[in-house]
């Protein structure tokens, strides 16, 4: 038989009503579009591993009720004004935004606030009673009650805003070293601002004993130096850390806020 009568024999036949070369034909198309769309989807997966930009991350320790977050992205409502720096070509609210707190008090103002800027197109991450310590375990957290702020409130007994206080909860801390390491990479732009009420003594040497300089940019921290003696060995410490952490190329700009002169009424 030849190509040409087979081909005549196959064009008369035919499969559910329809000629078997119109059947053969969708059959062909139809494959055709899966093997593009499967192979474009292998090509886009391919293009976005190897193309992914570097983060701009701005990570909140000590949030509060989220003035410093409000300041970060420069909203009119922030409580003072305060430029935190931003890598080339991005804005702050290109920014991915996580918020760390310890004081349950202010679970929902951070709930309310992360409602507001999501409605404003902004996502933030919140961690509401969540206080950030070398490791993760269960800690008591003392609660400043002299003021709505409760300020002083700290994983520290021996801060004067809370030798008062009889108000304690117990909270499970995120060991943030590990949790920034594990979160991001040398190439993303990792903002760090921290206000945590002497915890920084203890943190600051932890992050440059576990390398976590390698994954920073900057490191706006509030050194309660004020209600710690100097001779304590935390503050010699954590100075010899920053010149650790320094020399790894993380910067420590001075960070004076209004948290601050709040808390000068200690
Ligand atoms: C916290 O836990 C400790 C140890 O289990 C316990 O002695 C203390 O009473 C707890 N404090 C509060 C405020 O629940």
């Amino acid at each position: 038989m030849s190509t040409l009568k087979t081909l005549r024999l196959l064009a008369s036949r035919k499969v559910a009503g329809f000629p078997c070369a119109v059947v053969g034909l969708a059959v062909v198309v139809v494959l055709s579009i899966l093997f593009m769309f499967s192979y474009q989807d292998a090509l886009a997966v391919g293009y976005s591993i190897r193309s992914t930009p570097p983060r701009y991350v701005f990570v909140d320790l000590g949030a509060n009720v989220g003035d410093s977050c409000l300041m970060f992205l420069q909203d009119p409502e922030a409580p003072e004004k305060f430029d935190f720096p931003t890598p080339p070509g991005k804005k702050h609210s290109d920014a991915e935004i996580f918020l760390f707190e310890a004081n349950p008090t202010f679970n929902t103002d951070l709930v309310d606030l992360k409602q507001k800027l999501k409605h404003r197109g902004i996502n933030i991450n919140i961690f509401p009673s969540t206080p950030v310590w070398t490791e993760s375990k269960l800690m008591t957290f003392h609660i400043d009650l002299r003021d709505r702020h409760a300020a002083g409130s700290s994983l520290l007994a021996d801060h004067p805003s809370v030798v008062q206080s009889d108000k304690a909860v117990n909270l499970t801390s995120v060991a943030i070293s590990q949790w920034l390491l594990q979160n991001f990479l040398p190439e993303d732009f990792v903002v760090v601002k921290m206000d945590i009420e002497l915890a920084e003594y203890s943190i600051v040497s932890h992050m440059a004993a576990m390398g976590v300089g390698r994954v920073l940019d900057y490191m706006f921290v509030e050194w309660h130096h004020w209600i710690i003696d100097a001779a304590d060995p935390r503050v010699a410490k954590s100075a010899e850390a920053v010149r650790q952490l320094e020399a790894e190329g993380v910067r420590f700009p001075t960070y004076n806020t209004m948290t601050k002169k709040r808390k000068r009424s200690v």
